[in-house]
């Protein structure tokens, strides 16, 4: 359903966003993805002569079939053209009349990337968000998530991304997950991703800076923390004291906290990242031990 101008701009004025869509009308319509494995496929296919292709067009969620010929394909009854350059890190979407690479610029270039597993990460300003090398970002997030016990919780995710640990949050039973993501690009690429969870129901995404707004969240209103920032080096605010002081004043007692850090020394030079933050979450009340790529804290006081 469309939103009207004016519910529109109260979303707007609110911060929030209604089902990762609330600039309806800038919304890519909900159409087949293609990455280069596929179009290849597609190709092919055409010039073998194979007449239908089972593949995915939703980034390998699902499998349907696809009617090929010399000129284009067709699916469910509409015909599309191959593309003439098709890049191997690069998701298109089709838009209206066109494909086009799944990427937008308005602060920073943030684009959708095909990764080996199916679900896609992203990247901002060519900085990949998830890690993929030898996990699927989705398993990735699993693996975080699990760490803080999300069964009925009510859970702050601080950086929402493309959802994928509020998917797992969701899927571990949590009661309520409330997400925060800065960058309206990435809430334009979570509505292109099959991967990315709706909000509604038990998840609230908004649209918001959670550094301002963890200011007007009250005292220990919830259970358990997901942090997973971008790294040290671009987003330094969300490794402040200052901020760990406020995740500590709105998380309950004995509630945990997951600190994504990456790997020791790995993506910095020379800092030592990990035992940095779990210092500073001591100093906020927290008992913080490294954890894999992370620190996991506990709040004490
Ligand atoms: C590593 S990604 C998070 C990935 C996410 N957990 C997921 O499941 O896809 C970090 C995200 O934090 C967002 N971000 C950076 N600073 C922020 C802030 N101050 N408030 C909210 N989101 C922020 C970035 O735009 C980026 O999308």
């Amino acid at each position: 359903m469309a939103l009207s101008a004016q519910q529109v701009e109260q979303y707007q004025q609110d911060g929030y966003v209604c089902g990762g869509r609330f600039h309806d009308t800038e919304q890519p319509m909900k159409g087949p993805l293609l990455t280069q494995k596929v179009h290849e496929a597609l190709r092919a296919a055409a010039s073998a002569g194979v007449q239908t292709v089972e593949c995915s067009l939703d980034l390998e969620r699902s499998t349907t079939s696809v009617e090929v010929d010399a000129e284009g394909w067709t699916w469910q009854g509409r015909r599309y053209p191959f593309l003439e350059s098709c890049k191997d890190r690069t998701i298109y979407y089709w838009a209206e009349d066109a494909f086009q690479p799944a990427a937008r610029f308005t602060t920073s270039l943030t684009k959708l990337v095909p990764t080996a597993w199916g679900p896609p990460t992203f990247e901002i300003d060519g900085i990949k968000m998830h890690p993929t090398e030898h996990v699927s970002p989705y398993a990735d997030a699993e693996r975080k998530v699990d760490l803080i016990q999300p069964r009925g919780k009510v859970i702050l995710d601080t950086c929402g991304g493309l959802g994928y640990t509020a998917a797992a949050c969701l899927k571990g039973g949590a009661k309520q997950v409330l997400s925060y993501e800065k960058n309206e690009d990435v809430i334009w690429l979570r509505g292109l991703n099959p991967w990315s969870p709706e909000s509604g129901g038990a998840l609230t995404l908004a649209h918001a800076d959670i550094v301002e707004q963890i200011l007007t969240m009250p005292d220990a209103s919830v259970d358990a923390v997901l942090h997973d920032p971008p790294r040290f080096g671009i987003a330094g605010e969300l490794y402040s004291q200052a901020f760990y002081d406020q995740l500590a004043r709105v998380l309950k007692r004995r509630g945990r906290l997951f600190h994504y850090t990456g790997t020791p020394n790995k993506l910095t030079s020379g800092r030592d990242v990990p035992n940095e933050v779990a210092k500073r979450l001591r100093r906020a009340g927290f008992t913080a031990e490294l954890n894999g790529d992370g620190v996991l804290a506990t709040r004490t006081q």
